[in-house]
């Protein structure tokens, strides 16, 4: 089944074409396509990313991250297409309310043959709202032209399937993979899964027992873990997104202290307690009181702070993290989202799975994958296919909200 999964939940424009084999037990996708526009850069001089900007750079990057994902999959077949009269109405009214896009979309598919692809899957949900509606009014437009049922799938679904996927550089036998792509595969996934899911917008645990059914065990009660990063971070003058900038200072400090201790100490908060809950709001104000008392730090200094603050969201995440894997014996535990690109966060989990927790699988995705990206929301889309859990598209909505738990 060869998947076009569409993300644009954040500041992240991103098209996918996957080719996906096998079944829920053991999963094989090439990537042919992926090609990914990040907004930073426009988002950059706020400080975070703009909804009505995000909107706005998502119309307008659509269709060419479209063609370059077609392009690399060798997809993208030259044609002149007339459109019927009534086709074009009924796409220019579900593109109606993304400035230029639908110009932009007739332009392009009066030139090509429709894409050779079974399926659409788009992010839904959660994210902004705005601007899952481009992408899922783009899916809309495409499977309509095209005649492609659209797959519906949860952003932080995508993150967990994301983490769950192994790279494999290899041509195994007997598996439709190619080995000059990008290929994964999902595998030997031992049920239960406990799955700490950290990004910009979201701090959670969760468990899955049967395949895309989830149990929400415990969740932040303010900021997630990303914010913290980033508000951190824009107290310490670092650009957005603060996350990869604090991650840099503390390492090279980390580095160069060797063994030693950070020069100040911050709290760590509800890492004692029996929930599963976060809270990361006390840390992000102890960050920010550690800064007003001491207006005249150093570089130095500053980097004393970033590597505190990183320690404490460590200790915090595994510590919660291993009280989860208590109480639901998972043989599993898969690590999404945007945060868990941390070098520091990494290491932690992976040390801890291998001295503490020795029945369990530890997995984080590739490189490639822990950001925001299309390809995980083409894994989740594949596992929903085979289900045939296909979405009416009058009935498709973007949810800002939309949650893993029933
Ligand atoms: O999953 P993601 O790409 O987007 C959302 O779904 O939110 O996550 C983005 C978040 C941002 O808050 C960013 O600062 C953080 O992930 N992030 C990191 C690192 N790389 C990205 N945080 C800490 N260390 C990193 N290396
Ligand atoms: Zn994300």
């Amino acid at each position: 089944m060869r998947i076009l999964a569409i993300e644009t939940s954040c500041d992240e424009t991103a098209i996918a074409i996957v080719e996906a084999a096998g079944d829920e037990r053991a999963a094989q996708f090439t990537v042919l396509g992926n090609a990914l526009l990040s907004q930073i850069d426009v988002h950059r001089e706020y400080g975070g990313v703009f909804p009505a900007l995000a909107k706005r750079e998502h119309a307008k990057n659509l269709v060419p991250i479209l063609e370059a994902a077609l392009e690399e999959a060798e997809l993208l077949h030259e044609d002149t297409q007339a459109l019927p009269e009534a086709m074009h109405e009924k796409i220019s009214e579900i593109l109606a309310r993304e400035p230029g896009l639908a110009e932009a979309f007739f332009e392009f598919v009066s030139e090509c043959e429709p894409a050779p692809i079974d399926a659409i899957a788009v992010t839904a949900g959660p994210g902004l709202e705005p601007a899952l509606w481009v992408g899922i009014n783009f899916a809309k437009a495409l499977a309509l032209l095209w005649e492609k049922p659209i797959v519906a799938v949860n952003h932080m679904e995508g993150h967990i399937f994301a983490a769950l996927a192994k790279e494999v550089s290899y041509d195994t036998a007997n598996t439709p993979l190619i080995p000059t792509r990008f290929n994964l595969v999902i595998e030997d996934v031992e049920m239960p899964v406990l799955a700490l899911l950290i990004s910009g917008g979201h701090t959670e645990l969760v468990v899955i027992k049967k395949w895309l059914e989830y149990e929400l065990l415990g969740q932040t009660r303010d900021d997630a873990v990303g914010e913290a990063f980033d508000k951190v971070a824009r107290m310490l003058s670092l650009p957005y997104p603060g996350g990869p900038e604090i991650s840099r200072l503390a390492e090279s400090l980390r580095f160069s202290l060797g063994g030693e201790t950070a020069k100040y100490s911050l709290p760590r908060p509800m890492s004692g307690d029996a929930t599963c809950d976060f809270s990361f709001a006390g840390l992000k104000t102890a960050a920010l009181y550690l800064l007003k008392n001491n207006p005249e730090m150093s570089e130095t200094e500053k980097k004393h702070v970033a590597l505190e603050f990183e320690n404490a969201v460590a200790d915090v995440l595994s510590k919660k993290t291993a009280r989860a894997l208590e109480k639901t014996r998972a043989k599993t535990l898969a690590l999404g989202g945007g945060v868990s690109a941390n070098k520091h966060i990494r290491r932690t989990f992976t040390e801890k799975i291998k001295n503490e927790h020795l029945d369990v699988t530890l997995r984080i995705p590739s490189a490639a994958l822990t950001t925001d990206n299309a390809v995980m929301i083409a894994l989740a889309g594949f596992y929903r296919a085979l289900r045939g859990d296909f979405s009416e598209p009058d009935a498709l909505a973007a949810n800002g909200n939309r949650t893993l738990a029933p």
